[in-house]
């Protein structure tokens, strides 16, 4: 599926956006999303830390939720940014759960300038686990 540069824009600047509302007091990395389902709504999710580190929720994961808990369907896109310099790529766990909604999904990876790359979920994660 190929995005269009306005989607892209858009995309990049909702992850800012979603970003602003990290909740990061122990790494201090702030992360955003910004996911575009095929009904044309955007859901925003940040990473949010707990002081027991492992119950941390990244960016991803919390959008994907919020879409999902309010019955979106048909994941289209994910944009993930961060306020580094590095264009940031999603973790393990995130990219078998992104994997799990649309195995073709291009995943826009940005930095804090809005500089990306587009990579498919299946290049990001060749040979994923399945159940099939
Ligand atoms: N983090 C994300 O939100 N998404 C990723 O894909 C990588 C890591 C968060 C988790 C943690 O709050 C912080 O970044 C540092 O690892």
């Amino acid at each position: 599926m190929q995005l269009t540069d306005s989607e892209i824009a858009t995309l990049i600047a909702e992850a800012q956006q979603a970003m602003a509302q990290a909740h990061a007091p122990y790494s201090k990395f702030t992360v955003g999303c910004a996911i575009l389902m095929d009904d044309g709504t955007i859901h925003r999710g940040a990473n949010v830390e707990n002081a027991s580190f492992g119950a941390t929720i990244c960016a991803e994961r919390s959008a994907i939720s919020s879409a999902l808990s309010q019955g979106h369907r048909g994941l289209k896109a994910v944009c993930v940014t961060n306020a580094s310099e590095t264009k940031i790529t999603p973790c393990g766990i995130c990219r078998q759960v992104i994997y799990e909604f649309n195995r073709d999904v291009p995943v826009i990876c940005t930095n804090q300038r809005g500089d990306h790359m587009v990579l498919t979920i299946s290049e990001l994660l060749p040979h994923a686990f399945t159940l099939d």
